[in-house]
């Protein structure tokens, strides 16, 4: 088999000196790249760099070596092709068909998974024509990750920075990975949390847990790649946001009870995989606590948190939104699940074996997905990402057409 083909579409941005990286991490991970720029894009990037660093020659128009009728060759044989910038301009076309030079034919002529990664200013990209071409090649499959948020050309700042081209490159390798697969969560709005609470005793000490949060980064990865519009409401990860997702950050369990249910809201699929701690101090000492002559040490008195995924299993936001809890046990693994998922009320509840040096923070995870139709797929010990898939394929099967 030979290396798989990608087509890297430049658009005629400022961004395009980032896709150069973009095209590196393609090429250097084993993958047939042909980079199609615009001619906008030529303005930003010439030509020579991109057939340097792709090894292909480069053309803009559909004129060049005619006798191989690339204007319909490349699309055709791409086993993926990603825009990366995608100018308003370049979505706009897409959305309506217009093909007038080479780029713009092979994405009419393409039958792989399309990923577009934007990149304009705040403005035009919250222009209600950008949102809708948006919405409408989303609505046809294609990936359409948000823009990241962050200094624009000049001294701006605001959402329409492409992503970072290692994220781009993140979700090109999902893509690929799932083939011809159709982008099956593609017009889906999903939630995910991510992370452990921390709960401040003071300003210098907290109640916490050894979440990471690489499975609910692994959920939220996958979950785009899969066509999903992500919300991630993450807690003390440390990581940095991924391409395509649309990041809220929060630190204790009530700030990610308010933003879950925030955007929970119009969601067809809430995931917690966050490890939310179930009490928090009673008070908050507003200076730190000190050590007093006599007292041995200083009682805390602790509160219980809102439980926040019964409380969305409850209170469905949306008729036939699928919730997704996940259960870390440390005993009795199997029973203490089958009797969370009852008390929870969620339609699905992940549970994993979790220890100081197990499953937290780990790379990979194996876990038993219970159903409330009582039905039980166990998931083998493996990357934290298979889990997260198999994940999104119960929900997929869940939510209403
Ligand atoms: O982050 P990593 O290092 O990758 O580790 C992954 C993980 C072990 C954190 C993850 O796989 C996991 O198990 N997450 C859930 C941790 C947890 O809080 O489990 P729990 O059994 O205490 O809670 C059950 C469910 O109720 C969870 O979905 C939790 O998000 C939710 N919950 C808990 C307490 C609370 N007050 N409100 C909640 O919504």
């Amino acid at each position: 088999m030979g290396k798989p083909k990608v087509v890297l579409g430049v658009g005629g941005g400022i961004a395009a000196y980032k896709a150069c990286e973009l095209l590196r991490r393609l090429t250097e991970s084993g993958h047939d790249v042909r980079a199609v720029p615009t001619a906008s894009a030529l303005h930003f990037v010439g030509a020579a760099t991109w057939s340097a660093l792709s090894g292909h020659p480069v053309s803009t128009e559909v004129w060049d070596d005619v006798h191989e009728v690339p204007h319909v060759r490349i699309g055709q044989q791409a086993d993926l092709v990603v825009v990366a910038p995608a100018t308003a301009d370049l979505l706009a076309k897409a959305a309506h068909g217009l093909a007038d030079d080479l780029l713009t034919n092979t994405l009419l002529t393409a039958r792989c998974p399309v990923v577009f990664a934007p990149a304009m200013h705040t403005e035009m990209w919250e222009h209600p024509a950008t949102r809708e071409n948006v919405a409408t090649l989303r609505r046809r499959g294609a990936i359409v990750v948000e823009p990241a948020v962050g200094r624009l050309t000049g001294v701006d700042t605001g959402k329409g920075r492409l992503p970072e081209a290692a994220e781009i490159f993140e979700v090109c390798r999902r893509a690929l990975a799932r083939g011809a697969a159709a982008p099956d969560l593609a017009g889906r709005r999903v939630v995910i949390s991510a992370g452990g609470t921390r709960e401040p005793l003071d300003p210098v000490r907290y109640l916490g847990n050894r979440s990471s949060g690489k499975q609910g980064y692994a959920l939220a990865r996958t979950a785009a790649a899969r066509g999903a519009r992500v919300t991630l409401v993450e807690a003390n990860t440390g990581i940095p946001d991924p391409a395509g997702v649309d990041v809220v950050h929060v630190g204790t369990a009530v700030q990610l009870r308010e933003a879950v249910l925030k955007a929970a809201a119009d969601a067809d699929a809430v995931v917690m995989a966050a490890a939310v701690a179930d009490f928090r101090p009673a008070a908050y000492a507003p200076g730190k606590i000190k050590k007093r002559d006599g007292v041995e040490a200083p009682e805390i008195t602790l509160v219980r948190n809102p439980d926040i995924l019964a409380e969305i299993s409850a209170e469905r936001a949306r008729p036939g939104q699928v919730v997704v809890g996940f259960a870390a046990e440390t005993d009795e693994v199997l029973a203490n699940g089958r009797d969370k998922l009852r008390r929870k009320g969620c339609d699905l509840l992940v549970v994993n074996e979790v220890g100081e040096r197990r499953t937290f923070g780990a790379e990979e995870n194996e876990a038993v997905v219970l159903s409330s139709d009582g039905t039980e797929t166990p998931v083998p010990h493996g990357p934290k990402e298979a889990l997260a898939d198999t994940v999104w394929d119960l929900v997929a099967a869940r939510l209403p057409a």
